[in-house]
């Protein structure tokens, strides 16, 4: 196979067949999580068929669409305040259209619409196909609203056209919506039932990727572990679980191998793993292919077992122990990140202590941390009391962040002097003469940029870094080849 540095990159005019434009243009922003960005890419890639140009500056747009985040309070706040601004704009020009997509669109359905007078479509996160369709009705004279959820829209067929992309790393969904029930938790409601995209068009996505030049994918899923996908009609629609290991069910470990093979040197990542859910044999496979990167997202939530239960994760302490004893053992060196809830509905003094304590033990890399927000008509809401008072759900949250921060950058200083191999990806934000790229394991580490590119890879020493990011001299620049078995 050829080296994917060397790979001619196909042109997105091949994958994309020149279509007549309308002369519309639409501008979209992304909030919440990386599913939301690869959505807004399905949203592309449904609009540019239809005529309609992607524009970068809001201003000159002809439709604004919002893809939204309902997941904490403060989320669908920002939306909020910034459809406040558009619609400033919506009084100066005449026509302008708003539209609100994903998960708040699911969430309030109509009542946006109440509440929000300017905006004219709502549509949620399974209906961009019928995006076109509503678009005339606002033109129509009227509102436009859709909020379906289905059962098997994947948008397994579409080729997301890679918004603001940088050529380097891509976002590929394996499968949609949740069927956990975390009782704190608004996704189920926002994006329905759990579904998994099949294995041929998550394998035809990640090779049009390589055509095109990418170097990582980063497969996606809420909880990528119970990927399931047969080609055998009977199982369509099953709750394949009783059939994990039956040969002809792709689980998401056999996938990840199939996603691994396609190409040596492209970087495999994924997100997120459940704890209840990760088995050793994703492990193995992340061991078996050294394109695979050693780094593993698996939300804590609470190191609590008694507010795991409330909080209806369906795994306790002892259990979580167990996944990061088999991660360090067959993985040694295997970077591991957490999502943290602080303040959850009864949460006490003694449960907190649980949470530090945990963290105390596995000593993340990161984690991404938050204080309990109360989402209307999950199981939560339904059965608890919101009871932790706010200032002590800040002091909590607080206690976390600081405990987080003391081990990052404890985990970034043991890096000081060592060689990494590291994949650039962006400019960095603060200078235009620096690069922002990241090892296997998820480190982020600036660089001056010399004469490097985009995609380049390279090898460092590492001479500085605070708790969020790593600092290095570079070295040289390395091969695909090399950087993978370096790594
Ligand atoms: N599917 C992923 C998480 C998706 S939501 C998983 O199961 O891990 C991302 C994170 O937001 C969650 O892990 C949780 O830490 C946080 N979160 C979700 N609902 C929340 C709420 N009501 N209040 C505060 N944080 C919340
Ligand atoms: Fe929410 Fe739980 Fe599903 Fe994650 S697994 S999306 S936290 S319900
Ligand atoms: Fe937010 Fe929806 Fe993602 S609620 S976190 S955008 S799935």
């Amino acid at each position: 196979m050829s080296s994917i540095d060397t790979q001619i990159a196909a042109s997105t005019e091949l994958i994309e067949p020149s279509v007549l434009k309308n002369g519309k243009t639409y501008y979209i922003e992304s909030y919440g999580c990386q599913m939301n960005v690869s959505d807004s890419e399905i949203v592309a890639s449904v609009l540019n068929k239809n005529g309609f140009s992607p524009i970068q500056e809001y201003e000159q747009a002809d439709i604004i669409f919002l893809n939204t985040c309902s997941i904490r309070e403060k989320a669908e706040q920002t939306v909020r305040n910034r459809i406040k601004q558009f619609n400033q704009l919506k009084k100066k020009k005449k026509g302008l259209m708003i539209g609100v997509l994903g998960c708040m669109a699911e969430r309030l359905k109509t009542k946006l619409l109440e509440e929000e007078k300017l905006v004219d479509l709502v549509a949620g996160p399974d209906v961009y196909r019928d995006l076109p369709n509503m678009i005339s009705e606002v033109e129509g004279g009227q509102k436009a609203v859709n909020v379906l959820l289905s059962r098997d829209e994947t948008y397994a067929d579409i080729s997301p056209i890679r918004l603001s992309s940088n050529g380097v790393t891509a976002f590929v969904s394996i499968m949609r919506g949740c069927d956990n029930m975390c009782s704190f938790c608004v996704v189920p409601f926002t994006r329905g039932r759990e579904r998994s995209r099949s294995t041929e068009s998550i394998l035809e996505e990640v090779k049009m990727l390589v055509a095109d030049g990418f170097k990582e994918v980063t497969l996606l899923g809420q909880n990528v572990d119970s990927y399931r996908w047969s080609e055998d009609p009977k199982m369509k629609g099953l709750k394949l679980i009783e059939n994990k290991y039956a040969p002809d069910v792709v689980n998401f470990s056999r996938l990840l191998e199939k996603v691994a093979q396609v190409h040596p040197q492209l970087r495999v990542r994924f997100s997120t793993s459940h704890p209840k859910d990760m088995t050793d044999d994703v492990l193995e496979i992340m061991v078996k292919y050294p394109n695979i990167c050693n780094y593993i997202h698996l939300p804590l939530q609470s190191g609590s077992s008694s507010c795991l239960e409330r909080m209806n994760r369906t795994y306790d302490r002892d259990w979580y122990l167990d996944r990061i004893e088999a991660i360090k053992r067959i993985i040694p060196n295997c970077a591991i990140s957490a999502d943290i809830i602080a303040g959850f509905c009864g949460e006490t003094e003694e449960e907190h202590l649980d949470t530090l304590s945990m963290m105390e033990y596995v000593k993340y890399g990161t984690s991404y941390m938050y204080y309990y927000s109360e989402r209307p008509g999950t199981l939560a809401a339904k059965r608890y009391v919101d009871d932790v008072p706010e200032e002590t759900k800040k002091r909590r949250l607080q206690e976390i962040v600081d405990l987080q921060n003391k081990h990052s950058l404890e985990r970034n200083q043991e890096q000081i002097g060592k060689r990494q191999i590291v994949l650039i990806e962006w400019t960095a934000k603060k200078s235009k003469e620096q690069l922002l790229g990241r090892t296997d394991s998820n480190k982020k580490v600036i660089v001056d940029k010399g004469n490097l590119n985009l995609g380049d890879y390279i090898e460092v020493e590492i001479v500085d870094c605070n708790s969020n990011t790593l600092f290095g001299n570079v070295i040289r620049k390395i091969s695909s080849e090399e950087a993978i078995i370096l790594s």
